[in-house]
């Protein structure tokens, strides 16, 4: 019986921060070939962390998801989200929020989406000209901005939209590679000295952004509908067991958080998608034949049921987990996790990585073979690109139903190619991680019918 603590890296804790920032994917490789499944880093200034690569032990910590603080170890988002989001909360009061947050991303509600998504991917796509050249994971947050926007607002129109969509853009590009999001780990780096400094400039996009999302409140303050679905009308009609409203400092930072998580990983998972289907062109071809076998007069919820492109989206997230790790979960006492005592104010990582490239749970875990996902039924602790327990992502169900729908509008409508003969790598993107250039593609025709 296992008790003294994992292996623990010890290399120096500065090196160990860097490594971290720059190649979180290459970092967790190394040393889980060097120490097992679990072992504990130590981020120099940040603190000390289990990663956690194995499926049990994962199985143990979701099913007792209330022994864990899981808001307080997402502090690093603080700066960026604001105190109130729902990623920082804890406890009652993180309960309350997802139970408000949950019904517009689901069920009935995404049916109502499907079709806005497929007329955004329609509009967007539509300027692609043949022979042009275009980075497929700015054409995708285009698409996936919009979408949420229109999903938070509830509207598409106005200047204030026009406005909020290239600032929102704006802002979350100014993490786009390790160098530019050291900033988010390293604190003497947050200084707000004016915008010649990188974190002025972050933080004078956050109070534009902040300042639109007040006025866009304040607007619908003097003509509140309690009829109306968008989240933010939910929100604002929402009161608290006093009877008391969400303030606006509070409804800021939710919308904040939900416009951040809600468009960039999505975008990227499509990009990552759009890469493999056309490196091969066997996945390619058995896509359209589905697709095509749905004839013209389909409903878009009928594209969400098709198996292939099902498993085509499943493996995209099996291979490129948009974020490197889930979220920090630290125990509130001691307890035991496959067989080791922790104690108390311990943070574990659960690494989506390290689970989605066992060679026991999926062989040949390099290549990108959806048939695995027909063939074999995985449980949550063995696939979890949408973490899991309390805090699954929000938006998984709209996720999965954006990108079915996005692929399927756009490859049954065009011929796409790689613009580039070369493998694409995975890069840090702020907290999260996405293909380096963006993947560069070019439309060379238009499929027949178009
Ligand atoms: C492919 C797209 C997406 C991926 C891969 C993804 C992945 C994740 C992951 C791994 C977590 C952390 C879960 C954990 O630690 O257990 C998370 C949380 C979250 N996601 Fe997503 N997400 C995606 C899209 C979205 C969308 C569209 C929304 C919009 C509503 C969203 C909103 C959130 C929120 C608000 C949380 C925090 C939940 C909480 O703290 O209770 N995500 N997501």
């Amino acid at each position: 019986m296992l008790s003294q603590l994992p292996n623990s890296i010890t290399s120096p804790s500065w090196w160990q921060l860097i490594n971290w920032i720059a190649d979180p994917i290459g970092f967790q490789h190394r040393y889980s070939q060097k120490y097992g499944d679990i072992f504990s880093m130590h981020l120099s200034g940040i603190g000390s962390y289990v990663i956690i690569g194995n499926p049990q032990a994962i199985q143990e910590i979701f099913n007792q998801d209330s022994k864990f603080d899981i808001g307080r170890g997402n502090e690093l988002a603080k700066p960026l989200l604001g105190q109130n989001s729902l990623m920082l909360m804890d406890g009652d009061r993180h309960r309350r929020e997802r139970k408000l947050l949950m019904p517009p991303f689901h069920g009935e509600r995404l049916q109502a989406y499907a079709k806005q998504i497929c007329l955004i991917t329609n509009q967007i796509t539509s300027q692609w000209q043949v022979g042009q050249p275009f980075v497929a994971r700015s054409a995708m947050q285009k698409i996936s901005l919009e979408v949420i926007v229109q999903i938070v607002f509830g509207l598409s129109e106005g200047k204030r939209y026009q406005q909020l969509k290239p600032l929102l853009t704006a802002w979350v590009d100014m993490t786009d590679s390790p160098l530019r999001s050291s900033m988010l780990f390293l604190s003497f780096l947050q200084k707000d000295w004016g915008t010649w400094t990188p974190w002025g400039r972050m933080k004078q996009r956050q109070r534009q952004v902040h300042d639109l999302l007040q006025a866009e409140i304040a607007q619908k303050r003097t003509k509140q509908d309690d009829r109306r679905g968008d989240v933010l009308s939910l929100m604002m009609a929402a009161r608290d067991e006093n009877g008391q409203a969400m303030s606006d400092e509070e409804l800021t930072d939710e919308l904040l958080t939900i416009l951040f998580a809600g468009h960039e990983t999505t975008a990227t998972t499509l990009a990552w998608a759009f890469y493999q289907i056309h490196q091969h062109p066997d996945i390619l071809e058995k896509l359209q034949q589905e697709l095509d076998s749905l004839g013209d007069n389909h409903n878009p919820m009928e594209i969400a049921q098709l198996p292939y492109l099902t498993a085509v989206c499943q493996e995209t997230l099996r291979m490129y987990p948009v974020i490197p790790v889930l979220f920090p979960r630290i125990t509130k006492s001691s307890m035991k996790i496959a067989g080791y005592e922790f104690d108390a104010e311990t943070t574990f990582m659960p690494s989506i990585y390290l689970v989605h490239y066992r060679e026991d749970l999926y062989t040949n875990a390099e290549q990108f073979k959806p048939e695995r996902f027909l063939e074999r039924h995985y449980s949550a602790w063995e696939y979890l690109p949408f973490g899991g327990g309390s805090r699954r992502c929000l938006g998984y169900a709209l996720a999965e139903l954006e990108m079915k729908l996005v692929l399927a509008t756009v490859l049954s409508k065009y011929k796409l190619a790689l613009a580039e003969d070369k493998p694409v790598k995975v890069q840090r993107r702020g907290f999260t991680l996405a293909p380096v250039g963006g993947v560069r593609m070019v439309m060379t025709g238009k499929r027949s019918g178009n």
